[in-house]
This record gives structure tokens, sequence and C-alpha cells, in this order.
């Protein structure tokens, strides 16, 4: 198996065909994507931008559709939910169909899209993750960042991801340079909420009021789901496709 991770994805990204790809953005898209499947919403529709969002929206008709993400950390004027997991509750997303737009995590699932098989991951499902690629040959953790740019929280989760595919996977994995610098983080700073309060993204998001979010977000294998996207739609894959662990 050969793994490699991408932090910025403003910079070109590799070819993409044949290749597994996990997209992570801890603060907050994938973290949410998660605990939206797993308390029961049916998709997960990525946007480009708000714009995008509103006329998905609209051509996928009113009835079981919420609008939700965020424009500088804050909940869109017109939408239904912010981007915080807090707010994916059961209660307010179970049988719906989101439509998501936020600043870096929804469109990194478009850079992705040319990948045999795109997953979401966040530290909120990181072994089901590991579990779920076990039998690609080629797999890209494609980190979401900042504008482009390198998180660090991101960075720490695909160190972590790579850590538990070697451990479980029992056969040489080839990593990239910056594969091997993300697990060197992963082993280098402890996960909780301290750590995610300690990085710009953290610190921005406390700033306008949401450090709860972060609570949430560092909390380690909280859901055992795996939200794939399959024609620009994130689902959860069924118990049968690849390898797998069962669900919590
Ligand atoms: C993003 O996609 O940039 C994030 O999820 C931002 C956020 O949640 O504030």
């Amino acid at each position: 198996m050969k793994i490699d991770v991408h932090f910025e994805p403003a910079a070109p990204l590799p070819d993409l065909a044949g290749r597994t790809v996990v997209v992570i953005d801890v603060l907050r898209a994938t973290s949410s994507i998660v605990e939206a499947l797993a308390n029961g919403a049916q998709g997960v529709y990525p946007a480009v931008s708000t714009e995008e969002a509103i006329k998905l929206a609209s051509s996928l008709g009113p009835e079981d559709i919420l609008l939700c993400g965020e424009s500088r950390g804050r909940m869109v004027e017109g939408f239904a939910l912010g981007n915080s997991p807090r707010e994916f509750s059961p209660e307010c997303v179970s049988g719906k169909r989101l439509v998501m737009s936020t600043t870096n995590g929804t469109p990194a699932f478009f850079l992705a899209a040319d990948g045999v098989r795109v997953l979401a991951c966040s530290f909120m499902n990181l072994t089901a993750v590991a579990f779920a690629v076990l039998e690609a040959d080629s797999i890209l953790v494609l980190c979401a960042g900042t504008e482009g740019l390198f998180s660090l929280d991101d960075a720490v989760c695909a160190g972590a991801l790579v850590q538990r595919i070697r451990t479980e996977i029992g056969q040489e994995v080839r990593l990239n340079d910056a594969a091997m610098g993300a697990v060197e983080m992963a082993l280098t700073f402890h996960i909780n909420a301290h750590f995610l309060a300690s990085t710009w993204t953290g610190r921005r998001l406390i700033e306008i009021g949401l450090r709860e979010d972060l609570d949430v977000c560092a909390q380690i294998d909280r859901h055992s789901v795996v939200p794939e996207m399959k024609n620009r739609v994130i689902q959860l894959r069924s118990p049968d496709a690849g390898s797998s662990r069962p669900d919590g």
C-alpha cells in the first residue's frame, strides 16, 4: 500500500485515477458531516459556495432539504443550520438531505472527486475510516487546510489515520514525506480539545464563541461511520463494501 498526504489543497494535486481519497477538515466540515450522517441524515450534498448551495437546494426541492454551512465560521443568513457538529442532532437532521457549503471543507470534496472512492474523515470516525481503506492500493489523504494552506489540526488527524492504517494492515506501507511528517505530528500532539484550541482555526472558533465545538471535534471514534461521496452526494457506505468493522 502507498499513502500520500497532501497538506495544502492550493498546491497541484497528484493524479487521482485509481486512488482512494480521504478528505479531512477537522474544524469543522468533516466532523459535522460525520455527526450528521451518524445521526440519521440521508445524505450531504457539498457545495463550493453559498450561492451554489442555494441553487442546489432549490433544485432538489424543499421538503426534506436543510441548507447548512458557514461563511467566516458563522451560519449563513437564511440557512437552517451552521457548521457546528452540535447542531446536527438526530432531532434536526434525521431523514433530511443536507446541502452544505463551507469555506474549505466542502470545496475539498470537489478536488477529490476523481478518486475511485472519496471518504470523509475526522477524529470522530478515525478508526472506521482506517478499516474502510485497508484494501486500497493507493490512498491520498487530502487535508482541506485553511484557504488553500496548511492546517495543523488536519495534518495531525492525517497522521493519526496513517498510524491507524499501519497498525492494522500488517504489510509494508510506503509514505510520502508529508505522510511521514504527519505521523510525527500525530505522535507529538495530544489529541484533545486543548490541542484544537491551540491551532489557528481553533482560536478563530473560540473568538466567535464556538469553543464547545472543539470538545466534540476532538472526540476520537465518537462514531463508527464511513461517509463516502458518490455522484456528488456523501452518504454512509454499505457495510459490505470493503473491509469494515461493525458500526457502533
Ligand atoms: C471550512 O470548511 O472551512 C470549515 O469547516 C470552517 C468552519 O467550520 O468554520
